[in-house]
């Protein structure tokens, strides 16, 4: 009875990341990324050369899709609902849902329905500011100001957790995925507040070091926790994976005395990793993980001693427009 209690909670724990981390946008709630471009042109035109826009037309046309389709038996990979979760965007005018394209703004800014026309409101006061930015998170906005929200909707695609995806159709289980310079390569956009396509500031930066790791975790460990096949790529992939996270936040840890990101780090430092992961244990680790990230998060700490590890990351993803 207990156990089967636990294994509800963390099924239930998974839903609520995969809410939260969930890729794609609500298709009755998608606008469309050509109404974002009616007022964010340059943005727009910036992600059209994105990979997550062109995947649109080479996904499909590719010999890998086709091959992973076959291995899973899919016909059409875009008609596939496995697929179209992490490479398409669906849009239901009250009817069937359509693909209208890749991965778009709305699967990374939150399906745009119910806040875009309370975001754009330009005649305001700073206090009606504040409750207009409110009201369009509560409708679904996830604002580039909100490192960890951001952060866990890339890892909701990212992380590939799809056992049979990965074990059976051969896809990878996701690539070593560095949210700073991931984010601050091809995928940079940083066109609307100033025309120069800035890096992120450096305090950024160091946010998204310390979070990507935090969401990379709980969705690490909520896929380990559901490893059916022990032995299989995935599970392999996804241990892998979470030790190398969890080395990545003690180093980083080890380069600041904020006591945010220490806290951050012990609730993950004590994680035995195994496949599949106790369901008690996993569950534990993510409810912990989440509560020091949300202080990380909402914190003002001087995390300055991060820099010169941001600055070892290396190159950025892709190359930004200039
Ligand atoms: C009618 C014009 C208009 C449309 C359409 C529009 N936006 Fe905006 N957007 C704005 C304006 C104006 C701002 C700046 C508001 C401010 O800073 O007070 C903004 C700001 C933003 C920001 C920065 C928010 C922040 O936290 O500071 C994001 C992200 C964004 N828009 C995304 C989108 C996306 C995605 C769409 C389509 C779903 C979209 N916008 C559609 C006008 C628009
Ligand atoms: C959980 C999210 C997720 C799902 C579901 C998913 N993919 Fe992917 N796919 C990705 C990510 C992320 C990448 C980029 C891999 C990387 O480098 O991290 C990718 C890359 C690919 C690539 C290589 C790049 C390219 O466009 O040629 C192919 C092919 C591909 N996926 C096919 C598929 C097919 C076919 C399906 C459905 C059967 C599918 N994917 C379902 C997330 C997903
Ligand atoms: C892969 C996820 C992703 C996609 C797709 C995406 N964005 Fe963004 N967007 C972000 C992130 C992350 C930031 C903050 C970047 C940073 O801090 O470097 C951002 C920032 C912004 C900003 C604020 C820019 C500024 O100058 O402050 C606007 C406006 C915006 N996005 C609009 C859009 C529109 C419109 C689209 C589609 C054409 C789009 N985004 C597609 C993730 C995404
Ligand atoms: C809806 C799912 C989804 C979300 C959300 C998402 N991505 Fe992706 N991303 C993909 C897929 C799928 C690909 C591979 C596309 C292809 O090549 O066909 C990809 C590719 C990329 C690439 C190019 C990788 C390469 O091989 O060059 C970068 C960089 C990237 N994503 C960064 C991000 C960042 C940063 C975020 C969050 C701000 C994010 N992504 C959010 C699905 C997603």
């Amino acid at each position: 009875m207990y156990q089967s209690l636990i294994k509800l909670g963390i099924l239930l724990a998974a839903v609520v990341w995969l809410q939260i981390g969930m890729a794609s946008p609500d298709p009755e709630k998608v606008v469309g990324p050509e109404q974002c471009a009616e007022c964010h042109d340059v943005e727009t035109g910036i992600w059209e050369e994105t990979h997550h826009s062109i995947t649109y037309e080479s996904m499909p046309d590719s010999d890998e899709g086709a091959e992973i389709a076959d291995a899973l038996g899919i016909d059409d990979v875009v008609e596939a609902e496995l697929c179209q979760n992490c490479h398409l965007t669906l849009q239901a005018d009250g009817g069937d849902p359509e693909v209208i394209a890749g991965v778009s703004c709305e699967s990374c800014h939150g399906a745009g329905r119910d806040w875009v026309d309370v975001h754009s409101e330009e005649d305001k006061t700073e206090e009606q500011a504040v409750t207009l930015w409110a009201e369009s998170e509560a409708a679904g906005m996830i604002r580039p100001g909100n490192v960890y929200a951001f952060a866990k909707n890339c890892f909701g695609c990212h992380i590939v957790a799809q056992e049979e995806l990965v074990d059976t159709g051969g896809h990878a289980a996701g690539s070593e995925f560095n949210l700073v310079t991931w984010s601050q390569g091809e995928i940079r956009h940083n066109t609307f507040t100033t025309p120069e396509n800035n890096e992120a500031s450096p305090e950024r930066k160091r946010l998204m070091a310390v979070l990507g790791l935090a969401a990379e975790l709980e969705g690490g460990i909520t896929a380990l926790a559901a490893v059916e096949n022990a032995e299989g790529d995935y599970g392999t992939a996804m241990l892998e994976r979470m030790n190398r996270a969890k080395a990545d936040l003690a180093e980083i840890a080890g380069s600041t005395d904020d006591g945010d990101v220490q806290a951050l780090n012990a609730a993950v430092a004590g994680i035995e990793f195994s496949v599949p992961m106790d369901a008690a244990a996993a569950e534990q680790a993510i409810s912990a993980i989440s509560a020091a990230a949300q202080v990380v998060n909402s914190g003002s700490a001087d995390l300055s001693g991060l820099d010169e590890l941001i600055a070892a990351y290396g190159e950025f993803k892709g190359e930004p427009l200039e």
